[in-house]
């Protein structure tokens, strides 16, 4: 099968196409075949060593934590699932090897669930990391209805997906973004606020009495602003910044879970949950997808095709 993988540690420039044999399928997987991988930050950190003191990882290894596609074959005892089902997948595993950024990927089960059907391909691609990261923090902080929640950097990919989660819950979202993307923000449902100096200030002019949970996905600033609106800093999770933990609040890292993936596309098919799809490339851009990712300022999701015609 074609991949784009990486032969060791480095950075864009090291992802190469290569061919390589099939996925083995162990116990309890599926083997995938690959519509749509999902871009995350998380790829390109991961692949220029960022996690190494706490991942193993084995060369070459092809990049890719989120999966949309159809099931191809079954690993011995995996009933929940047979060829021809369309699927969604946070697939870390303990190990970085086989990701999705393949034409076929073998997942176990228990990291997938049934495609929404509301949904593209590329959009389902976008949902599973981002989608579960905003479930997971905003759990963690029991964000929920009469809530006023202050998300920081909620035009990027877990932020616009925080942000129609806990409006969907019938809280008050106010989200911080560059002015380009407050028009953006308003139709999630969200108060726009730029971030940056005298932020503290713009959300008091909004929420005079602070806030009652924050969510930081972009790390630094966010931290000591949401401190000081927030009424108790146990309500602050942060997936950016461990400086959370230290404030009183909680450092978040998302895992894999069905069930939530299963809450995500119940959302998306009752009309609740979209999912932007800034761009989609094909597979063999998957450098150029990290470049733009890295720049900072993807609205919503970044896509890579890989079925769909995108790899012809
Ligand atoms: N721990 C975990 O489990 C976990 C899980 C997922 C993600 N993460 C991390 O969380 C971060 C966000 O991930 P993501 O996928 O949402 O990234 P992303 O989509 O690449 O985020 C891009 C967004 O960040 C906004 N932004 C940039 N600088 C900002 C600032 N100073 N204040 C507020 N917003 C700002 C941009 O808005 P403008 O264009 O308007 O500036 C843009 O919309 C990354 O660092 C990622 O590695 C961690």
């Amino acid at each position: 099968m074609r991949a784009m993988a990486m032969p060791r540690y480095g950075g864009p420039e090291t992802l190469t196409l290569m061919e390589l044999p099939d996925p083995k399928v162990a116990p309890g997987e599926v083997l995938v075949r690959v519509e749509a991988a999902g871009i995350n930050p998380v790829d390109w950190k991961m692949s220029a060593g960022g996690l190494d003191p706490i991942m193993v990882a084995h060369f070459p290894l092809i990049p890719g934590w989120d999966v949309a596609g159809v099931v191809a074959g079954n690993g011995l005892d995996s009933p929940e699932f047979a060829p021809g089902d369309e699927v969604f997948g946070y697939i870390r595993k303990d190990s970085a090897e086989c990701g999705a950024y393949a034409e076929q990927v073998a997942v176990p089960v228990r990291m997938l669930a049934r495609k929404p059907r509301a949904l593209s391909w590329a959009q389902t691609a976008g949902l599973p990391l981002a989608g579960l990261t905003a479930l997971q923090a905003a759990d963690r902080v029991g964000a929920t209805t009469g809530d006023t929640v202050l998300v920081h950097a909620a035009a990027g990919g877990v932020g616009s997906l925080a942000t129609q989660i806990l409006t969907a819950r019938g809280a008050r979202v106010i989200g911080t973004a560059g002015p380009a993307n407050h028009d953006f923000l308003r139709g999630l449902g969200a108060e726009p606020v730029a971030y940056g100096p005298g932020l503290a200030d713009r959300v008091r002019a909004l929420a005079p009495d602070g806030v009652d949970a924050a969510l930081d996905f972009v790390g630094g600033e966010a931290i000591d602003v949401s401190v000081e609106l927030l009424r108790s800093p146990a309500r602050l999770a942060s997936v950016a910044d461990h400086r959370a933990a230290v404030v009183g609040g909680h450092y978040v890292w998302v895992r894999p879970d069905a069930p939530g993936l299963v809450t995500l596309a119940a959302l998306a098919d009752e009309g609740r949950l979209t999912v932007f799809v800034d761009k989609v490339l094909p597979l063999h851009q998957a450098a150029e997808a990290w470049r733009l990712n890295a720049g900072g300022h993807t609205r919503g999701k970044l896509v890579l095709a890989v079925g769909l015609g995108g790899e012809s």
